[in-house]
C-alpha cells in the first residue's frame, strides 16, 4: 500500500449528477485519485465496505476502474463487484447496489454528454440505497477536495475485467459479473413478458436506438433474445468509447436518425432511444413524439395495467420544471404528488420513505422505486406493456389521454455554451426584478406570481434554495428559467415553457405554436435574444 502526496485541484464540486469534466482534465495526474479519496473520506472511509463499480463504457472508463479498484483495496474495502469490461448502466448499478446488499457504488459516466479524449468523463457516488448521493454528502466530498494532501493506492497489476469471476487485489475481493443478467431478470419480474412476446409475435414493429452507448447489450438481451423482437430491432447496439461520434442524448435533436425514421413513411409502431449511461429515454410512436412530461403522465395514468404496479402507485413526484401533466393524473386518481428541484437525487428520500413509487423529469428521465435511479429501458418496457394491454397505438393513447386530462403544451429551449458571466448576469438581473413583475402584462399575458423555487424535503426537512426562476401567468401558463448543472462548457440556460388547455377544443396544436405568446413574453421580460445575440435556441425538446 502506498500513500501518495497530492495537492487540491480547484473545481471538484459535484454538479446535478456527480463530477463531470473534460476527459483530459480527469486524466491529469492525481485528478481522479483526489476525487475518489475525497469521496471515500467524506463517507467515513471504505474500510470493510462492499462497493459496486461500473460505467457506460466511455473512453478512460477502464483505466479509471483500475485506479479506483487499487484505491479501494488500499483504503481497506473488503469487496468490489465490477461489471465485466467495467460496464454497468446506471440503473443496473443501482439495482446491484441494492440487491447485493452493498454499502454503495461508483458509476463512471458523464451520462448524456459525448465521450472520447476530447469530450467528457464523469464519476458519481451512489449511496447504499442505490441512489445518487444527497447534497449533504456531495457537499462533504467537495469540502474534502479542497484540503486533501494525500491518497492511498495499492501498487499492483491491473485486474482482468474481461472475464466473469473472482480475483484478489491485495486483501480485497474483486468479483467481475455479467452486467446484464440481474437487470434483465428484474425487468421480467416487473412486466408481463408473455404479453410482450405475443405483441412481437403478432408483428409489432419497434426500433430501439441505443446510440452506441451502454443500453445496447441490455436492449438486445431483453427485446431480441427474451421477447423475440426481430434481430436488428436494436440499432447502434455496440457500446463504443466515443459513442461512434454520436451525442448520446435521447432527444429529437440528437437522436435525429431515429426521429427521421419514426416521422417518415412506413415508420415502425414504436420507437425509443436511451442515453450514454442508460437512465434517460425518449418515447415515439409512428408520427408521434411523446414529450417526457406527457410520458410520465401517461405512465402514471396506466401503471395499474403493468403487473409490477397492479396494486396502484403510492404517489408520484416530478421536478419543478417538469410540466404539471402528471399533477392532473394524480388529482384524478387521488394520489399524492410532490414537486422537487431538478436532479434525481431529490426523489430518493420520497421513495425510501414509501411516499412515491413513480418519478419523472422533463429531461427525459422516468423511473420507479424498483431502483433509485431513473431507468431508460424500464420506461420503454412500461410503454410496451401499456400498448400491449390497451391494444392501441402511441398516437391513440396520447389522444385519449389529452381528452381525459387536458393537455399541458410544453417545450424546453436550451441556449448552450453561453459565457458564464453573461448567463449569470442575465438571471441576476431577473432576480432583482422578480418582485416588480406580478400584475404586469406582456403579450397579453398577465404575470400572477414570480419567484425563485426553494424546496424543503418533507422527509428530512433539508432545504435547497436557488432552484430556478418561475414566472406564472394568470390562466395557468408559466415559464421557468435555470442554468444547467450538468454541462462542462460555459453555461447552458434552460427555458421551460408550459401552457394548459383543458379541451375538448385546441388539443392538437403544434407545441411551438401553442407556446408562441409565452415565448414572446419571456423575451420581453428576460431579453435572452437581446443579451446573448442568439435568435434561436440551440436545442428544442
Ligand atoms: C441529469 C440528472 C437529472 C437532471 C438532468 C438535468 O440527467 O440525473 O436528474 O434532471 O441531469 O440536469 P441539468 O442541470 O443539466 O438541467
Ligand atoms: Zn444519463
Amino acid at each position: 500500500m502506498t500513500t501518495i502526496q497530492t495537492t487540491p485541484f480547484e473545481g471538484q464540486k459535484p454538479g446535478t449528477s456527480g463530477l463531470r469534466k473534460k476527459t483530459k482534465v480527469f486524466m491529469q495526474n492525481h485528478f481522479l485519485e483526489n476525487f475518489i479519496q475525497s469521496t471515500f473520506d467524506a463517507i467515513g472511509g471504505v474500510d470493510g465496505k462492499v462497493l459496486v463499480l461500473g460505467g457506460d463504457g466511455r473512453y478512460f472508463g477502464k483505466e479509471a476502474a483500475q485506479t479506483i479498484l487499487k484505491m479501494a483495496a488500499a483504503n481497506g474495502a473488503s469487496k468490489v463487484y465490477v461489471g465485466m469490461g467495467a460496464w454497468l448502466s446506471t440503473p443496473a448499478a443501482s439495482n446491484l447496489i441494492r440487491t447485493l446488499d452493498t454499502d454503495g457504488g461508483l458509476i463512471l459516466s458523464a451520462s448524456h454528454n459525448p465521450g472520447g479524449p476530447d469530450e467528457d468523463f464523469g464519476v458519481k457516488y451512489n449511496a447504499a440505497n442505490g441512489g445518487p448521493a444527497p447534497e449533504k454528502i456531495t457537499d462533504a466530498i467537495f469540502e474534502r477536495t479542497k484540503n486533501i494532501t494525500s491518497y492511498l493506492k495499492l501498487e499492483a497489476e491491473d485486474i482482468d475485467l474481461g472475464n466473469v469471476g473472482t480475483q484478489m487485489l491485495g486483501e480485497m475481493e474483486v468479483e467481475v459479473l455479467d452486467p446484464v443478467a440481474a437487470y434483465a431478470d428484474m425487468m421480467e419480474g416487473i412486466f408481463d413478458f408473455a404479453a410482450l412476446k405475443a405483441l412481437f409475435a403478432k408483428g409489432f414493429r419497434m426500433r430501439m436506438d441505443s446510440m452506441c452507448a451502454i443500453t445496447g447489450p441490455y436492449a438486445v438481451e431483453i427485446f431480441e433474445n427474451r421477447l423475440g423482437a426481430p434481430k436488428g430491432t436494436v440499432t447502434h447496439e455496440t457500446p463504443l468509447e466515443d459513442f461512434g461520434g454520436m451525442h448520446p442524448d435521447p432527444n429529437p435533436t440528437w437522436a435525429h436518425e431515429l426521429m427521421a425514421e419514426m416521422m417518415g413513411e412506413n415508420a415502425p409502431d414504436f420507437g425509443a432511444a436511451s442515453d450514454g449511461d442508460g437512465d434517460r429515454n425518449m418515447i415515439l410512436g409512428a408520427g408521434t413524439y411523446v414529450s417526457p412530461s406527457d410520458s410520465l403522465a401517461v405512465i402514471a395514468a396506466n401503471a395499474k395495467l403493468v403487473p409490477g404496479y397492479a396494486k396502484g402507485l403510492k404517489g408520484v413526484a416530478r421536478s419543478m420544471p417538469t410540466s404539471a401533466a402528471v399533477d392532473r393524473v394524480a388529482e384524478a386518481l387521488g394520489l399524492a404528488c410532490f414537486e422537487t428541484p431538478t436532479g434525481w437525487k431529490f426523489f430518493g428520500n420520497l421513495m425510501d420513505a414509501g411516499r412515491v413509487s413513480l418519478c419523472g423529469e422533463e429531461s427525459f428521465g422516468t423511473g420507479s422505486d424498483h431502483v433509485r435511479e431513473k431507468d431508460g429501458l424500464w420506461a420503454v418496457l412500461m410503454w410496451l406493456n401499456i400498448i400491449a394491454a390497451r391494444g392501441q397505438s402511441v398516437g391513440e393513447i396520447m389522444e385519449d389521454h389529452f381528452k381525459r386530462f387536458g393537455r399541458n403544451y410544453y417545450s424546453r429551449h436550451d441556449y448552450e455554451a453561453l459565457p458564464k458571466e453573461q448567463a449569470e448576469a442575465l438571471l441576476e438581473d431577473l432576480r432583482s426584478r422578480l418582485a416588480e413583475l406580478p400584475g404586469k402584462e406582456y403579450q397579453g399575458l398577465v404575470v400572477g406570481n414570480a419567484d425563485e423555487f426553494a424546496y424543503t424535503d418533507p422527509v428530512d426537512q433539508s432545504v435547497s434554495e436557488g432552484q430556478g426562476f418561475r414566472i406564472l401567468f394568470a390562466g395557468g401558463s408559466r415559464v421557468v428559467l435555470r442554468l444547467s448543472g450538468t454541462g462542462t462548457e460555459g453555461a447552458t440556460l434552460r427555458v421551460y415553457l408550459e401552457r394548459y388547455v383543458a379541451g375538448p377544443e385546441g388539443l392538437g396544436e403544434d407545441p411551438q405554436e401553442a407556446l408562441a405568446p409565452i415565448i414572446k413574453a419571456t423575451e420581453e421580460i428576460v431579453g435572452i435574444a437581446a443579451i446573448t445575440g442568439k435568435q434561436q435556441p440551440d436545442v428544442i425538446t
